[in-house]
C-alpha cells in the first residue's frame, strides 16, 4: 500500500478510538476537522520512509507511530493558531479550528489529540512492547517542555531568544521524532538518526520562514507576513532572503550526507532529495503569473 494511504488509514483508525457516542458532539466533530484533509503529512511520510529503509518488519507499529506523530502535529497547529499565540484565521486553506469551533473547543481538541497520540501507540503495545515503550518516550520527549515543541513555542515568551535553539525545539523536534520513531518502529537504534531529523527540521524551518516572507496567503493556505507582524525571530529576518536561500541549500546537502547505513539507504537518499525539492519549491505571486 502507498505510504500516503497508510497514513490516512492509520489516522482514521486512531480517530475511531474516540468516536464513541460518549464524546460531546462538537468536540467529536472538531477532532476530524483538525486532522482532515491533511497538509503535506511530511512528518509521517519521513517516519514511514525511514521505517521502510530499516526493513519495516512491524507495519502495525510503524503505522501507529506515523499517526501518533501527525496527531501531535495537528494538535500543535490548533493551539498555534489560537489568539494567545498567532491568532491566525486560516489553516490548510480553511478556517482555523478556533475560528470554526470557538476557542474553548480549539483548546480541548488540541489537548484531546495529544492524548489520542499516546493512546494510539499504547493500543499496539502488545505487537512489540520494547519498541512501543521507546516510541512513547521519544514522542513525549519531542513534544514536551525541555526538548519538544512545547519548549519551542515557549521560547516566544522569553525576552532573549537563540534562533537555533528556538527552531530546533519548535520545528526540529518533530522531525527528529520522525526519523528516530521510524527507526525504532523497525527495531533499529534511534541515536544514529538524530542528525538527519535535525537537518531536515532546520531546512524545513528556513523554507517556512521564506514562505512566510514570499508566498501570498492564498497560495500558502495560511497568512503571509506573520513573522514580521508578530515580531518573531526568523531566518529571513536575520539573513535576508538570499542569505536564507543559500543557507537552505547548505543544510539540505548536509542532510543527505547524514543518512545512516541501513538496507534502504539509497532509496531514502532519493526520498530526501524529493522532499528537499518540495521544501524548496516556495510558491510566490510571480509564479502565479
Ligand atoms: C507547519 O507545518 C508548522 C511548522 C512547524 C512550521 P507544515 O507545513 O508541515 O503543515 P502541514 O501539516 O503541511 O499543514
Ligand atoms: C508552528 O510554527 C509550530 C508549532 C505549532 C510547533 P509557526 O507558527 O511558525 O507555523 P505556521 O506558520 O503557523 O504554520
Ligand atoms: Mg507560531
Ligand atoms: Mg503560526
Amino acid at each position: 500500500m502507498p505510504l500516503d494511504q497508510r497514513i490516512e488509514d492509520s489516522l482514521a483508525r486512531a480517530l475511531s478510538l474516540v468516536a464513541a457516542p460518549e464524546a460531546p458532539p462538537r468536540l467529536a466533530s472538531a477532532l476530524p476537522y483538525a486532522i482532515f484533509p491533511g497538509g503535506a503529512r511530511i512528518r509521517p511520510m519521513i517516519l514511514l520512509s525511514v521505517a521502510r529503509a530499516c526493513g519495516d518488519d512491524r507495519p502495525l507499529v510503524s503505522d501507529a507511530a506515523a499517526a501518533a506523530l501527525e496527531l501531535i502535529h495537528c494538535a500543535s497547529l490548533a493551539h498555534d493558531d489560537l489568539p494567545a499565540f498567532d491568532n491566525a484565521d486560516l489553516r490548510r486553506g480553511k478556517a482555523s479550528l478556533h475560528r470554526a469551533y470557538g476557542e474553548p473547543l480549539a483548546v480541548l481538541a488540541g489537548d484531546s489529540l495529544i492524548v489520542l497520540a499516546f493512546q494510539t501507540l499504547s493500543a499496539v503495545g502488545m505487537q512489540a512492547p520494547d519498541r512501543v515503550m521507546q516510541l512513547i518516550t521519544t514522542l513525549a520527549t519531542r513534544t514536551g517542555a525541555a526538548q519538544g515543541i512545547c519548549a519551542g513555542q515557549a521560547w516566544e515568551s522569553e525576552p532573549q531568544v537563540d534562533l537555533r535553539a528556538y527552531h530546533r525545539a519548535k520545528t526540529g523536534a518533530l522531525f527528529i521524532a520522525a526519523t528516530q520513531m521510524g527507526a525504532i518502529a523497525a527495531g533499529h537504534e534511534a541515536e544514529p538518526w538524530e542528525d538527519l531529523g535535525t537537518l531536515i527540521g532546520e531546512a524545513f524551518q528556513v523554507a517556512d520562514d521564506l514562505k512566510d516572507a514570499l508566498s501570498p496567503t492564498d497560495l500558502a493556505g495560511k497568512p503571509m507576513g506573520q513573522d514580521a507582524a508578530l515580531d518573531r525571530p526568523s531566518a529571513v529576518r536575520s539573513m535576508g532572503i538570499e542569505g536564507a536561500q543559500k543557507h537552505l541549500k547548505d543544510i539540505l546537502s548536509g542532510a543527505i550526507a547524514s543518512i545512516p547505513q541501513c538496507p534502504g539507504e539509497a532509496d531514502l537518499a532519493k526520498l530526501v532529495l524529493g522532499t528537499a525539492r518540495r521544501i524548496m519549491d516556495i510558491p510566490t505571486a510571480a509564479a502565479r503569473g
